[in-house]
């Protein structure tokens, strides 16, 4: 890159102005989840046939795990909503540096990678600004299912002794229901020798995804969704032709939150309603009417009250929604104690909402938000995905014009944001400087 087109790079900053105060209504459209599509990707590799997945989201992090798996030797297709994996022929168990580094769900592959060729050398995903990320409950899995892992200058070299190369069958409690951990160790059993348990397993929707995926490709699972799996090693898995990843459960909640916070009738769809029942409950309980039904939900929000939350893993109310929920909150009336318990560093949207004219006190991992009458336009940046979420929720609540940067962070999780809203009455545009 040229000295002026750097200097231009630092200059533009690609932005949204979100005109506030703005009636929703119509019907807002969910795609599939971003957390479920990623790791079903990494699946691919346990199997020398063609898998194919439907409703991928159109998002920058599909793009980086199609570049990864390109990089071991995947053949993938990515057209429209569909990816196309074929690991036939892998020439590396070492995804690059520098695209691991920049997405954490890429870390996963190395249960599939041990799995399918007995041995891995994945570098350890960074921390990020919401918090540390650790992997201890994926080296002590896989430690447990008999790899030698070892972990120097930031890489994770994991392999399996014996001509076979076969992993072996074991129980395995992990100490936290971490959903990576869960998912790498799924992925790493199901070829295993022998029987695997895993005790205290997280119960996420997207863990349930994986299972069914990997079911459909051979694997013997069961208990998944639950707080105990057991997995029968099978010989080989299969490829599946047009798995259909599960709807976003995450941005379905955020848009259920746009219409909360512009006190607008929507309809939300496809939502699947049992993976969002503890973000269901606290949205009547602060005053949303909602109709459910099996493809989708009809919000139609009323006196907005404050109501307390904490985070808690699936079935309780999801960390990836505390952001949005907290914007809902600043404007509702009464006081709001929202509790971050997963992340030790979640609490950044705090400082950019006030900025806005919220009225929010942060004590430790908790803040205790006074509702005001009325946000006003700001510029505003999201720290994160899902603080990115926030601002623009709060954008679209707010006098004025608000202009919220950060969109590197929304575009990983949210596919075409401006386009869906627009679509059904905001005005959001996007810009470059
Ligand atoms: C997944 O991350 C999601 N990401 C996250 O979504 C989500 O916030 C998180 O699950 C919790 O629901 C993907 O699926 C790609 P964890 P993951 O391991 O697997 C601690 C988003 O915005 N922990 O369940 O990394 C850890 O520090 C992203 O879409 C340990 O202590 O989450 C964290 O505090 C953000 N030791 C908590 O558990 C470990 O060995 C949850 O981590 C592993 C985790």
């Amino acid at each position: 890159m040229t000295a002026t087109s750097a200097v231009s790079q630092e200059i533009l900053n690609p932005h949204l102005c979100i005109e506030g105060r703005r009636r929703l209504q119509g019907v807002l459209k969910v795609s599939g989840a971003k957390n479920s599509a990623l790791v079903l990707m990494t699946a691919g590799l346990l199997t020398d046939e063609t898998v194919e997945l439907t409703n991928v989201p159109n998002l920058t992090d599909i793009s980086g795990m199609g570049r990864i798996l390109s990089a071991l030797g995947v053949e993938v297709h990515h057209s429209g909503d569909s990816v196309v994996l074929n690991a036939a022929n892998l020439t590396s168990h070492e995804p690059p540096y520098e695209l691991v580094n920049s997405l954490r769900a890429s870390f996963f592959c190395i249960g599939s990678l041990l799995g399918r060729l007995g041995q891995a050398r994945v570098p350890l995903p960074g921390g990020c600004r919401i918090g540390a990320r650790p992997v201890v409950e994926h080296i002590r899995g896989l430690k447990a299912l008999g790899a030698l892992v070892s972990v120097e200058h930031g890489i994770v070299t994991a392999s399996v002794k014996g001509s076979r190369k076969r992993l072996t069958g074991a129980p395995i409690v992990l100490d936290c229901p971490s959903v990576g951990a869960t998912e790498t160790l799924l992925m790493a059993a199901v070829l295993a020798d022998g029987t695997t348990t895993i005790e205290n397993a997280a119960q996420e929707p997207e863990v349930q995804d994986l299972a069914n995926l990997l079911s459909q490709m051979g694997a013997d699972i069961s208990g998944a969704g639950g707080p105990v799996i057991t997995i029968q090693g099978v010989e080989r898995l299969h490829g599946v032709r047009n798995y259909p990843v599960i709807p976003d459960r995450i941005e379905a909640g955020t848009f259920l939150l746009a219409a909360a916070i512009t006190r607008s009738p929507i309809r939300v769809e496809p939502v699947t309603p049992e993976h969002l029942s503890a973000v269901l409950q606290k949205l009547r309980d602060c005053g949303c009417q909602l109709e459910i039904d099996h493809r989708g939900i009809s919000i139609t929000p009323g006196d907005i009250q404050a109501v307390d939350i904490t985070t808690q893993p699936f079935p309780g109310f999801p960390t990836d929604l505390q952001a949005p929920f907290m914007a809902l909150m600043t404007t509702a009336k009464g006081t709001s104690v929202i509790s971050e318990k997963i992340y030790e560093n979640r609490l950044q949207h705090v400082a950019e909402l006030q900025r806005m004219g919220a009225s929010i006190r942060v004590e430790g991992s908790t803040a205790i938000v006074e509702g005001v009458s009325q946000l006003s336009s700001a510029p505003v940046t999201g720290s994160d995905l899902r603080a990115a979420a926030a601002m623009v929720l709060a954008g679209l609540a707010a006098n004025g014009t608000t202009k919220v940067s950060g969109l590197k962070h929304l575009d990983r999780g949210y596919d075409n944001v401006e386009e869906k809203l627009n679509a059904v009455g905001a005005n959001l545009k996007r810009q470059q400087s």
